[in-house]
């Protein structure tokens, strides 16, 4: 049975305990989630498994990183399958804090800023919402003190800007990024995806073939994946584009059309009330 750890200093005993009285090796891995764990979080958590000997998963819908006007009240909340699903995975510990025990001097709180790439994109529809990431995201590092870290490449922005913080604050922990888990017609997964209704569902697919379409066009340059994403997801009036770009990986910069190499394809639409993002790494030749 997964047992659930609602406070930091519970889960700062739990862990030494654990590691202390661990036969085989020590290496802890650390899966953050919001919960509605669907198969890409299990995707993550079952990576973790392989690389590490014990492995904490936090289940946490972090107020900080929602917007005024945002989901944070809707957003889904399924404790006991997740938890169901932890267990069944064999996990120990998952760590399910309230948001009293991890801000206690609520808005007050010292933040980790997420610099220019965290304004842009996401960052630019969702004023502040990576300061809340990596704020929290620091929190549980420091809480947990894993040797390894590990989240979806869906948030590729969220990767792109961990990795960022923890090297720029010389935290000596590994970053395990995980492949996206698609359903069988594309889209990616995804805690939101159960608000869609059926024809929003039709709908949704549209942003999972613009990022097919741009990768078939990578051959001809930066303009031509993005006007074959846009023609894609223009064609269906249920999904409103928020934006679509191309980046380089290493910068995450846009990158114009001169560039050649790595590149990766940022999507976000609007299909009726939900926002979803989705990306694809992409090779311009
Ligand atoms: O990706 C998420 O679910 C969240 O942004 C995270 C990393 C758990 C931080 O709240």
């Amino acid at each position: 049975m997964s047992v659930v750890v609602e406070t930091i200093a519970g889960m700062r005993s739990a862990l030494r305990h654990l590691t202390e009285s661990a036969d085989g090796g020590r290496k802890v891995a650390l899966v953050p989630t919001m919960g509605a764990l669907h198969d890409g979080h299990l995707a993550l958590i079952d990576r973790a498994l392989q690389i590490a000997d014990i492995v904490v998963v936090s289940i946490f819908v972090n107020p900080l990183q929602f917007g005024a006007g945002e989901d944070l009240d809707t957003y889904p909340r399924t404790l006991d399958a997740d938890l169901a699903a932890l267990e069944a995975r064999g996990v120990p510990f998952v760590f399910a804090p309230t948001a009293d025990e991890m801000y206690p001097r609520g808005a007050s709180e010292t933040r980790v800023t997420s610099g220019s790439i965290g304004g842009r994109y996401e960052g630019k529809s969702r004023r502040g919402h990576f300061d809340g990431v990596l704020t929290v995201v620091a929190k549980l590092l420091n809480i947990v003190e894993p040797d390894v870290v590990a989240f979806g490449e869906k948030d590729a922005q969220q990767v792109f800007l961990v990795r960022r913080m923890i090297g720029d604050l010389d935290l000596d922990i590994a970053v395990e990024a995980v492949e996206t888990v698609r359903d069988v017609d594309g889209l990616a997964l995804s805690s939101r995806n159960r608000f869609l209704d059926d024809r929003q569902r039709r709908a949704a697919v549209a942003i999972p073939n613009a990022l097919e379409a741009a990768e078939s066009s990578a051959d001809r340059g930066t303009d031509a994946v993005l006007a074959a994403a846009q023609s894609v997801l223009t064609g269906d009036s249920d999904v409103q584009l928020d934006y679509l770009t191309v980046v380089d990986p290493a910068t995450f910069l846009p990158v114009d059309e001169g560039h050649h190499g790595r590149a990766v394809v940022l999507v976000a639409a609007r299909v009726g009330d939900t926002r979803l993002i989705d990306n694809q790494a992409i090779y311009i030749g």
